[in-house]
């Protein structure tokens, strides 16, 4: 059995009290619980099975079937690469390529050390300064491998 961090106890306590008794409550706790922690932790699962009378696979089930809920905590850095059509003219598929490589993971992931989620958007509204991308909300316009790898080295990846 796992160690429950208190945090993530007292989230769980907490969403399962404000939900008691109402039929197909699962879903509106898992909701409660990512608003809370910012994911659902591995060491919730077990207790939300308990508390409702499923077997974990079914909670695990029913996390992993909705993109919605996030199994890990958010990455620190988010990362968006445009994949709308003047971007992908001026060389974006090959700005994926080298990004998903040097991150080692694909679109709607984390980096394998975490710190970056990857995730595509389509037209920032800089079509004509191509490739285009959003770091941490931040707007970067013509980027190519080497601009994208010194904006993360910036940001410590
Ligand atoms: S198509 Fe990429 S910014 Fe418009």
């Amino acid at each position: 059995m796992p160690t429950l961090e208190d945090p993530v106890r007292l989230a769980t306590e907490q969403a399962l009290g404000r939900h008691a008794g109402q039929p197909g409550n699962l879903m509106p706790i898992l909701h409660d619980i990512q608003h809370q922690l910012g994911h659902i932790p591995e060491a919730a699962v077990p207790m939300l099975a308990n508390a409702l009378q499923l077997s974990r696979a079914e909670v695990h089930g029913v996390i992993s079937f909705y993109p919605h809920f996030r199994q890990a905590a958010p990455a620190g850095i988010t990362l968006e690469i445009c994949r709308a059509e003047s971007c992908q003219a001026m060389g974006a598929n090959a700005l994926i390529d080298h990004t998903r490589k040097k991150l080692g993971c694909d679109f709607h992931e984390h980096s394998t050390d975490g710190k970056v989620a990857l995730e595509p958007v389509y037209c920032l509204g800089l079509c004509a300064q191509s490739p285009a991308i959003m770091l941490n909300g931040q707007p970067h316009a013509r980027i190519t491998p080497s601009k994208i790898d010194r904006l993360l080295a910036e940001k410590g990846v």
